[in-house]
């Protein structure tokens, strides 16, 4: 019998003839060297669930270098016909980075050592490479100036490769909307292997990889991004009301006017579970968290105008700079040093959990919010984060990029339910299912809309990658509209120019539209 090389072997040669930059053994990983492969494949993957020995493994992870290796990696990913996965934070919530359900062997792509950062204040701009995390974009950005900043998302160590291309909402989005609408131009990898900045990729490429959902267009090497004015002094403060302190009356009311706030206050609502006073049952707290980019004395004005009955004092109130209030939006103590950002810690360590999301367009009545506390209470560790919009985001226009939930979205809700590892997932995930059913009359509807950051494999999943029917793509739209609207026909016909033979795939990616033959 003929020998058959492993695939280890045949990769790595193909990566060594057709890369302009040398592979060195150090950034190729397989399991044969089985802790520093596992230790790497785990080191960023934030969704527990999908790490340990029941879950597909790659048979490579390859750790490019320099650009020539990306360029390589997918040249060979096309000549050996081995499918390949990208992954730059390891942040996605259904792990499709880094781990292949549907289709095996396959290769990841880790960005991890592609994060230089060039701020260039006088331009207003930085070009970041994929692989940074937004923690080290934000400190570099104020290593260089207190009053530049760039926004998007509020968990520090999130991946700008994945953040970005899925659209990325922050504290400052009600001031400059998503990361996606303040980027100016990038460098991508396309299916061919070759590198393309925005005039040599086109304007229709260049709108489906801000906010298109990661890999399925392309490998991302790096944005340039286009950086904001932010005050010398901001303010931030947090506010918690249980149900008894009139929690419910609040929130009715927090619907109706945090998306209409001046655009520079960000005010969003953590749910959670808390004690009742005795201690003897549980209550639900919803704890208001703010950055306002201005004063406290201006604050204070904004919130005794708009939003009067919280009772936010100027003792709640803390002016701080820009940089500072990224640690405190991401709830790290308030001794935290800044190096947390450099050193990509997080504030949410990695762990078991199932998330969905939802928009709401018309305000939630009373008697959906009580339904809601009975049924949230009912689950261990819930939470939801419920996140204004109006300001800018009103003013985008819902196809200017391919991320559409602007106008009339008056906020989104983030839910979310965690566990420990040795429990049986399946009754937090059905409590999860439930809750989201019956949210359904008080959410987004036709299509019922969902964020592609905040990944869901529960709203469908391609399932035949290599050769897609009519009746896939057709499964397709369920999610695909729910995540994009009619962007997604859009980001269809630019994914059969782009990339027909649909070598960038995944459960969630773009499909090619079919090529009668
Ligand atoms: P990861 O590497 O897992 O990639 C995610 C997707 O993008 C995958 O499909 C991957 O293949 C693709 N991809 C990765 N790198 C690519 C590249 N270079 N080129 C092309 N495709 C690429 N979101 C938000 O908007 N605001 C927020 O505040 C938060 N907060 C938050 C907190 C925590 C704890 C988590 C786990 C997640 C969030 N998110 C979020 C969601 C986050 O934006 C989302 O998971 C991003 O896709 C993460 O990007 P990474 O590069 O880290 O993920």
């Amino acid at each position: 019998r003929a020998y058959t090389a492993p695939i280890e072997e045949t990769f790595f040669r193909c990566l060594s003839v057709n890369s302009k930059l040398a592979i060195p053994l150090s950034s190729y990983y397989t399991p044969n060297n089985a802790s520093s492969f596992t230790s790497l494949l785990d080191s960023t993957a934030q969704s527990l669930r999908y790490v340990g020995p029941k879950v597909p493994k790659p048979d490579i992870i390859f750790t490019p270098l320099g650009e020539p290796h990306v360029q390589a990696a997918v040249i060979c990913s096309r000549r050996l016909n081995v499918h390949i996965r990208v992954r730059s934070g390891g942040h996605d919530y259904e792990a499709v980075s880094y781990v292949s359900q549907i289709e095996t062997p396959f290769i990841v792509i880790d960005l991890v050592r592609l994060r230089g950062i060039d701020v260039d204040i006088p331009r207003k701009t930085a070009w970041v490479q994929a692989g940074a995390t937004d923690g080290e974009v934000y400190y570099k950005i104020a290593e260089r100036s207190k009053v530049h900043g760039f926004p998007m998302g509020v968990c520090t160590t999130i991946g700008i490769g994945g953040h970005i291309t899925g659209g990325g909402i922050g504290s400052m989005m009600r001031k400059f909307g998503i990361a996606a609408d303040n980027v100016l131009d990038a460098r991508i990898v396309d299916s061919k292997g070759r590198i393309l900045n925005r005039a040599a990729m086109g304007e229709d490429l260049f709108w489906a990889i801000r906010g298109g959902g990661g890999g399925s267009f392309g490998i991302i090497l790096a944005w340039r991004i286009k950086l904001v004015n932010v005050p010398q002094t901001v303010t931030v403060f947090t506010v918690s009301k249980t149900l008894d302190q009139d929690g419910t009356k609040l929130l009715l009311r927090w619907q109706e006017v945090a998306p209409k706030l001046d655009d520079n206050l960000f005010l969003n609502v953590a749910i959670r579970p808390a004690p009742t006073g005795n201690g003897t049952s549980r209550t639900v707290t919803t704890t208001y968290r703010a950055l306002f980019l201005g004063s406290r004395t201006h604050l204070l004005k904004v919130m005794e105008e708009g939003f009067p009955e919280l009772g936010l004092t100027s003792q709640d109130c803390i002016e701080t700079s820009w940089i500072e209030s990224v640690l405190y939006m991401a709830l790290f103590p308030n001794t935290t040093g800044l190096e947390v950002l450099r050193q990509v810690i997080s504030s949410i360590p990695p762990g078991y959990f199932k998330a969905k999301a939802d928009f709401v367009r018309v305000p939630i009545p009373e008697s959906g919010l009580n339904g809601l506390w009975k049924l949230f209470l009912e689950e261990e560790s819930p939470f939801m984060q419920w996140t204004p919009y109006g300001g800018m985001m009103e003013r985008i226009f819902e196809d200017a990029t391919p991320f559409p939930h602007r106008r009339g979205i008056l906020f989104e809700i983030f839910y979310s339910t965690s566990w420990q590892k040795d429990e049986d997932p399946s009754k937090h995930m059905n409590w999860i299912k439930r809750l989201y059913n019956y949210m359904g009359p008080y959410v987004s509807s036709s299509p019922r809309e969902a964020y592609v950051n905040y990944r869901d494999l529960d709203l469908g999943m391609n399932r035949n990658l290599k050769n897609a029917t009519d009746y896939d793509l057709i499964e397709a739209s369920a999610w695909g509209t729910k995540y994009f609207k009619r962007n997604f026909y859009k980001l269809l016909e630019v994914k059969s120019r782009v990339d027909p033979d649909n070598i960038f795939r995944h459960e969630q990616s773009i499909p090619p539209l079919l090529v009668k033959g």
